[in-house]
């Protein structure tokens, strides 16, 4: 059976489940900077940031688009500006899944949301930072366009002491020069 799922902007109900989202995403462990303890977690931040994206009245470079199932938030993308005049065109981009969600077109659909958003918006470059070993994020953002543009050796050190590659990776948005 298909899973059923919409995709929609992000609504400051959404706040709850984006917290526990990103909570569970953070205890895995393996794909966030963030360990626990070291995110806003705090339902009025999450609100506030909700509340700043564009589709809820806020700047035309910044959006949040969620996946609910069955009345859960299963998966979320964030686009994020640059803080300055000179950056302020490039939309960084964030995409999680549930654990229990992924593999079944989520992650794809939220990310092509945001190629559509970004369209009309006032981005032209869309970029992202993943770890190098993070195979099935590398492999979806390929598919939909990114770019390597470099990588950064051993900017994070994991718990056990291991050093971890970051990749930087973007995209044009329509038919923009780069
Ligand atoms: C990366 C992530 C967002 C992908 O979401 P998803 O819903 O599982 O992805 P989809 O089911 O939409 O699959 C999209 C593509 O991703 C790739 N992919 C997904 N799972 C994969 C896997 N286990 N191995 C390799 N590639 C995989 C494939 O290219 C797939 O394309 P296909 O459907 O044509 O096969 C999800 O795995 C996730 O949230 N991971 C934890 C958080 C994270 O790493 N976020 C990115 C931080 S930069």
């Amino acid at each position: 059976m298909t899973a059923s799922y919409s995709i929609d902007a992000a609504a400051a109900s959404d706040a709850p489940g984006l917290i526990a989202l990103r909570t569970g995403v953070v205890a895995e462990g393996e794909f966030l900077v963030s360990e626990a303890g070291e995110f806003p977690a705090s339902l009025d931040a999450v609100i506030a940031r909700v509340r700043m994206t564009a589709p809820n009245g806020g700047p035309p470079n910044r959006c949040m688009f969620v996946a609910r199932a069955r009345f859960q938030t299963v998966g979320v993308i964030e686009v994020q500006p640059g803080a300055f005049r000179r950056n302020r065109h490039v939309g960084h981009i964030e995409v999680l899944v549930r654990a229990d969600w992924r593999g079944k077109g989520v992650g794809r659909g939220l990310l092509e949301r945001v190629l559509s958003w970004s369209t009309t918006s006032a981005v032209t470059k869309l970029s992202l930072a993943v770890y190098a070993h993070n195979m099935p994020a590398i492999a979806l953002y390929r598919s939909c366009g990114f770019t390597e543009e470099g990588r950064r050796v051993a900017e994070y050190r994991f718990p056990d002491g291991s050093f971890r590659d970051d990749l930087l990776m973007a995209r044009t948005v329509g038919s923009t020069p780069l």
